[in-house]
C-alpha cells in the first residue's frame, strides 16, 4: 500500500504587514495542501515598514487558530528555499489582471531554475481584491480607517505606529 507522503506548500512574501488578503489565501490554502509554510523573504529589495521579527509575530497571531500553517523567514532565492522545504507548490495569490504579468514572469523564472516546485496561483474572493499591502499602509500613514481590511493583530500595531493620524 502506498503511503501519503506530505505536501508542503510555500507561501512567500513580504507581509509587511499581513493583511485579510493574505489571510484569504491562507484558508484557501490549507485545505489543498498538509502543511503550508508562510516563507517571508529577507530579500526582497524592498524598504519595510516592519521589521522581520514584528511582521513574523503578526502573522503567527493572525494564523494562530490553524494547526498546519507555519511562519518562517528564507534568505536567498525562493526556489532554492522551497526545494529545501520539500515544498510541491510555491503559492501566489492574484487579485486582478495587473497582477498577472509580474506573477507569470516569477512563475516562469522559478520554473525555469527548478521545475520540480509547481506555483499554484488561488484567488482571493472578490471583497479582499482591492487589498494590498501597500495601500494598507499608505491609508494608516494618512489616518484612515482600516478595520476589516487587515487581522486585529496588525490592526493594532499600525494603530500605534500612527497614533494622532500621522
Ligand atoms: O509579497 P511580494 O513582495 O510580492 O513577494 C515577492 C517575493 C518575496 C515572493 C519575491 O520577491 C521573492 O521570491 N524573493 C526572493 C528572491 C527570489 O527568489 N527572487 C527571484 C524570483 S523570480
Amino acid at each position: 500500500m502506498s503511503q501519503h507522503k506530505k505536501t508542503i506548500a510555500i507561501y512567500p512574501g513580504s507581509f509587511d504587514p499581513m493583511t485579510n488578503g493574505h489571510l484569504d489565501i491562507i484558508e484557501r490554502s490549507v485545505h489543498l495542501f498538509d502543511e503550508v509554510v508562510l516563507a517571508v523573504a529577507q530579500d526582497n529589495n524592498k524598504e519595510s515598514l516592519f521589521g522581520l521579527e514584528e511582521r513574523m509575530t503578526m502573522m503567527r497571531e493572525s494564523t494562530a487558530g490553524y494547526e498546519n500553517v507555519s511562519v518562517e523567514v528564507f534568505g536567498g532565492l525562493l526556489i532554492h528555499y522551497a526545494k529545501q522545504k520539500g515544498a510541491a507548490a510555491i503559492i501566489r495569490g492574484l487579485r486582478a489582471v495587473s497582477d498577472f504579468e509580474y506573477e507569470f514572469q516569477m512563475a516562469l523564472m522559478n520554473r525555469r531554475l527548478d521545475s520540480g516546485v509547481e506555483t499554484v496561483f488561488l484567488m482571493t474572493s472578490a471583497e479582499n481584491a482591492f487589498i494590498s499591502s501597500t495601500m494598507i499602509k499608505q491609508v494608516a500613514t494618512l489616518g484612515g480607517e482600516i478595520r476589516g481590511m487587515v487581522p486585529p493583530a496588525v490592526e493594532r500595531r499600525l494603530a500605534d505606529r500612527f497614533k494622532g493620524g500621522k
